[in-house]
């Protein structure tokens, strides 16, 4: 077998990734044109959201007026930058078509695989996460944060919490968890079943009840979702309805490659200041141009690899002026340069305005967590 030049696992994200290869080898679904309400969005429109299982029921429960949830997760380590906010955008998304709004603080995952206390889990969720998330647009009502090691103060739906994650490991297997994640720790099974939980437990009658449930994540998640759907359907105590879920790509990282909060010259965090994102974007961000201004002019930049240009497809909403910049950039009339400072524009632009709303936020973070 040839081995691919990248890796894609809940654990481990690296090398040049295929994603239409991931389509083939994950066995999800490209997404497909969708209606209206969902095209008016930059990331359904522009692919960004590029894979699913199972989003029919989404796109029905939506056209017919009926009752949805919308459920991720967080990993609360880090720094929240321009790749967290795609997520953040979905959920917000959703929650204008009337979708309940459920997310997990994954704080036990990362005690279990990161090392993090929980004291730490707590604080990098709410001033990293839940503050961007309320500055971005996201409202209190129809919305419920938690934190996987303090499920709920109702006692009943904090026990149908963690009872489903305890009797979902009856219906696994070990050589199941090894094939869907490799190298496996018990740490690593206990972080899946609460995902298995997380996803599920929507629709057990503590909560919602029976009903669809979509799941928007990066693809390295996909694993923990083909392990909960099977889960779900072999669980006989429950009748869960299957679980849908979309896939977004990754947003790349300035130099290429991977954006990861490890590194801090990868990516623009939502707390950045002006200068810093100039001196990020002139310095680090991978430019598709010519080496010399004649030779840019005479043989025209390459915008599909040029990172300012990729951010901006994730930025820009208006359709006409990103063709216009890509036009420009190709044929030469546009320059590296020029092309650095439209993003830089862009960004100071949105990050000022964010950066106010955030410290507003403040004001309100008790409604979302308690
Ligand atoms: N494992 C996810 C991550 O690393 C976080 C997570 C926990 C999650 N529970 C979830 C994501 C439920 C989606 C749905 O980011």
């Amino acid at each position: 077998m040839v081995k691919d030049d990248f890796v894609v696992t809940p654990w481990d994200v690296s090398g040049d990734i295929d994603y239409n290869k991931i389509i083939k080898k994950f066995g999800v679904s490209p997404m497909v044109d969708l209606p209206d309400v969902f095209m008016k969005n930059l990331l359904f429109r522009r692919k960004k959201v590029f894979a699913h299982r199972d989003f029919g029921q989404i796109v029905q429960a939506h056209k017919s007026g009926k009752p949805f949830v919308m459920m991720t997760g967080l990993m609360p380590s880090g720094k929240f930058h321009i790749g967290h906010m795609i997520l953040a955008q979905q959920m917000i998304f959703y929650q204008s078509l009337g979708a309940k709004i459920y997310i997990a603080v994954a704080d036990v995952e990362a005690y279990n695989s990161r090392g993090l206390s929980l004291e730490d889990g707590r604080k990098f969720a709410i001033e990293e996460y839940i503050l961007n998330y309320i500055a971005l647009g996201l409202k209190p009502e129809n919305c419920e944060i938690y934190f996987q090691s303090d499920r709920s103060a109702d006692s009943k739906k904090a026990n149908a919490y963690y009872r489903l994650q305890n009797l979902l490991a009856r219906h696994a297997t070990f050589n199941e968890f090894k094939a869907v994640y490799g190298e496996i720790t018990p740490g690593k099974m206990v972080s899946s079943l609460m995902q298995a939980s997380d996803m599920l437990h929507a629709q057990l009658p503590e909560f919602e009840g029976r009903l669809p449930v979509v799941v928007p994540v990066g693809i390295d998640q996909d694993p923990h979702l083909r392990l909960a759907r099977d889960l779900s359907q072999r669980i006989k105590a429950y009748k869960f309805v299957q679980l849908s879920s979309t896939y977004h790509l990754f947003v790349p990282g300035l130099s290429g490659g991977k954006m990861s909060s490890s590194d801090s010259t990868s990516y623009i965090a939502l707390t950045d200041d002006a200068k810093s994102v100039k001196k990020k974007v002139n310095k680090y961000a991978f430019s598709g141009g010519q080496p010399t201004i004649e030779e840019h002019r005479r043989l025209g930049g390459n915008p599909d690899v040029d990172v300012s240009y990729q951010w901006l497809t994730f930025l820009e909403d208006d359709d006409k002026r990103l063709k216009q910049i890509y036009d420009d950039y190709k044929s030469g009339k546009l320059l590296s340069g020029e092309l650095k400072a439209i993003l830089i524009d862009k960004l100071n632009g949105f990050l000022a305005e964010h950066q106010k709303k955030r410290e507003e936020s403040r004001k309100i973070v008790d409604r979302f967590v308690c």
